[in-house]
């Protein structure tokens, strides 16, 4: 059962899906079932994915490697960072060229969890 915040893909349309609001029913697309996504939170390869979280200007800054960052080229890069409140969702879309990174005016001691998703190594959180 879907529940608010779960994040479901489907490898066949690509299309990827977050739930504002759960409820009793499977998620298709082209008539096959969506899969739901478990944020993966360590890193095993070279590459940094897990979301890394420092104050700054009376906010906070969300970086995608905290001392290399993750590549943003147009065949790899990260799609969008979210930071979640237990009141609110903040989300920034990325662009290839872009820095792996962004900034959301939010108390760091209010964040519940920060997500992120790349196009090729899926879906991650701090
Ligand atoms: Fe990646």
């Amino acid at each position: 059962m879907p529940m608010k915040g779960d994040v479901f893909y489907s490898p066949k349309s690509k299309m990827l899906v977050e739930i504002l609001h759960g409820g009793e029913s499977i998620l298709e697309s082209d008539g096959s079932p969506m899969q739901k996504l478990e944020p993966k939170t360590e890193d095993s390869s070279r590459e940094k994915h897990v979301p890394y979280v420092e104050t700054k200007d009376k906010g906070v800054l969300v970086k995608i490697g905290q001392n290399e960052e993750h590549p943003m080229t147009k065949e790899h890069y990260i799609n969008y960072i979210e930071v979640r409140t237990s009141d609110m969702t903040l989300r920034k879309y990325l662009n290839p060229g872009d820095k792996p990174h962004a900034w959301f005016p939010v108390d760091i001691s209010d964040i519940i969890e920060v997500l992120e998703w790349c196009n090729i190594h899926g879906l991650w959180k701090a």
